[in-house]
């Protein structure tokens, strides 16, 4: 990469030109350690849209994958969005075809269409609400127990939060997240006789064989504040590694097991989408404030009503 600072520089590099340019860094939770320490915050993708909504800086430079970065600018077009990496997808997002989910719609024209953030604008402009894993139960309930309900793209995640609000009858769109389904439940069972007192956490977008052990089900700062606040001394995680850097500051006290991968040669509970960005991709990013991420109009502005409908029932 060209004109790089030296390694020792580029953390204050980085912060100078925040400051230089008005930039507000958001962070997941999912990102390499080095990010989420500089950033202005860091968050699960609920908490990121609402700093997103609410932020007073000229520029959003959103370190997590595309869709994220798509929501902060339908909420706040009138700011430059930009990411470290452009290609920062989700599986979940490109599971779920914008064309394919308008087609399918068309069998279910009588139902209302909630759609996990993790989707791509387009679909999000399909949508009557998004919703998040830290929201998805609550607004399901919502809606109450006569609405029919289709539910894209996360099957996993929809069918948790059809069980938690007592619906066996919602649509799923068949899509899954290649890190969650990674965790291997023979695995995960040897490592809790490893470990008999250590509680078992885990992301509803994990498969129904993991989430059936969990002692606890939550979206990423769900399971922050359950280490934190619950008396165990010990958790098995089943969610992407990276949350484990802020359950360390947050509860340094506390064991914390990464819950193993079917392969475990692999480092396949590090999603790859994430880990395109880096700390010298953040600082080109910075210092040449691109590449921007933009939504056309239309699909904007489409997609802005189902995001603030969800915001709005989150309060
Ligand atoms: P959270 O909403 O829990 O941050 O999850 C986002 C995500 O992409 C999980 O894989
Ligand atoms: Fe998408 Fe899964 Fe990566 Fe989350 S962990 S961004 S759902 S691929």
């Amino acid at each position: 990469m060209s004109n790089l600072p030296s390694p020792d520089q580029l953390e204050s590099e980085i912060l100078r030109l925040k400051k230089e340019k008005n930039v507000v860094i958001l962070a997941h939770y999912y990102q390499e350690s080095e990010i989420q320490d500089l950033a202005d915050f860091v968050g699960d993708s609920l908490q990121l849209s609402v700093e997103a909504k609410n932020t007073d800086a000229d520029v959003i430079c959103f370190c997590g994958v595309h869709f994220m970065a798509e929501t902060a600018k339908i909420l706040n077009p009138s700011k430059t969005v930009v990411v470290p990496d452009l290609a920062a997808g989700c599986s979940l997002a490109d599971g779920c075809p914008a064309s394919e989910f308008e087609e399918w719609l068309k069998d279910y024209p009588d139902h209302t269409v909630v759609t996990y953030i993790n989707a791509s604008a387009e679909v999000k402009a399909l949508s009557d609400i998004t919703c998040t894993s830290s929201n998805a139960a609550k607004i399901i309930k919502a809606l109450g127990p006569d609405e029919k309900i289709v539910f894209a793209p996360d099957k996993h995640l929809g069918r948790y939060v059809g069980k938690e609000s007592g619906r066996d009858d919602i649509v799923l769109w068949q899509g899954s997240c290649i890190v969650h389904e990674t965790f291997s439940e023979k695995k995960l069972l040897a490592l809790k006789v490893r470990h008999p007192g250590a509680k078992i956490i885990a992301h509803p977008e994990c498969e129904e064989s993991i989430l059936k052990h969990a002692d606890c089900i939550a979206s990423t700062s769900g399971l922050l504040r359950f280490v934190v606040e619950d008396e165990a001394s010990s958790f098995i995680v089943a969610t992407e590694a990276g949350i484990l850097h802020k359950m360390s500051q947050a509860a340094p006290s506390k064991e914390l097991i990464p819950a193993p991968p079917e392969d475990e040669s692999c480092a396949c509970n590090m999603c790859p989408y994430m880990r395109l960005n880096t700390m010298e991709k953040l600082y080109l990013c910075l210092r040449d404030l691109g590449p921007e991420v933009d939504v056309p109009k239309a699909t904007r502005v489409r997609a802005l009503q189902p995001i603030e409908r969800m915001l709005e029932m989150s309060k």
